[in-house]
């Protein structure tokens, strides 16, 4: 298995019966893929962020009864370093950068890469068709 279905693998059972959720991450990885085709960004942090960047909302819901997007941001990293961790085909030294926009990915332009830009766009498009 490459790491992409690795880490599709983990977040599902990491979510278990939350359809909502997975449905959500697999969405924001399709149009991340098809902005790839488009924009120069590195294949492996942007389909690591856009499988694993709301992996945080459900120790957000139980810390702090909320999903807000701040909450999210702080509880996603730590979970996401474990799954990429035990994926020993991800690249190690590209684990930082997925955190990075993990850790930010609800705030627009506050890092200027196309891998972050990508998962933002990816996001807000998903948002948008699922409100
Ligand atoms: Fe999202």
């Amino acid at each position: 298995m490459d790491s992409r279905n690795q880490i599709i693998s983990e977040m599902q059972k990491y979510f278990g019966d939350d359809k909502k959720r997975i449905n959500h991450a697999l969405k924001v990885l399709k149009y991340s893929e098809e902005l790839l085709l488009e924009r120069k960004g590195d294949c492996n942090v942007v389909i690591a962020a856009a499988i694993l960047h709301d992996i945080g909302i459900h120790e957000a819901e139980r810390k702090y009864k909320s999903n807000a997007g701040k909450y999210q941001e702080i509880e996603g990293p730590p979970i996401a370093k474990d799954i990429l961790e035990k994926i020993e085909s991800f690249p190690k030294e590209k684990i930082p950068e997925v955190l990075e926009i993990i850790a930010h990915h609800h705030r627009p332009g506050i890092i200027k890469t196309t891998n972050f830009q990508i998962i933002y766009d990816a996001d807000c498009r998903v948002n948008r068709e699922e409100s």
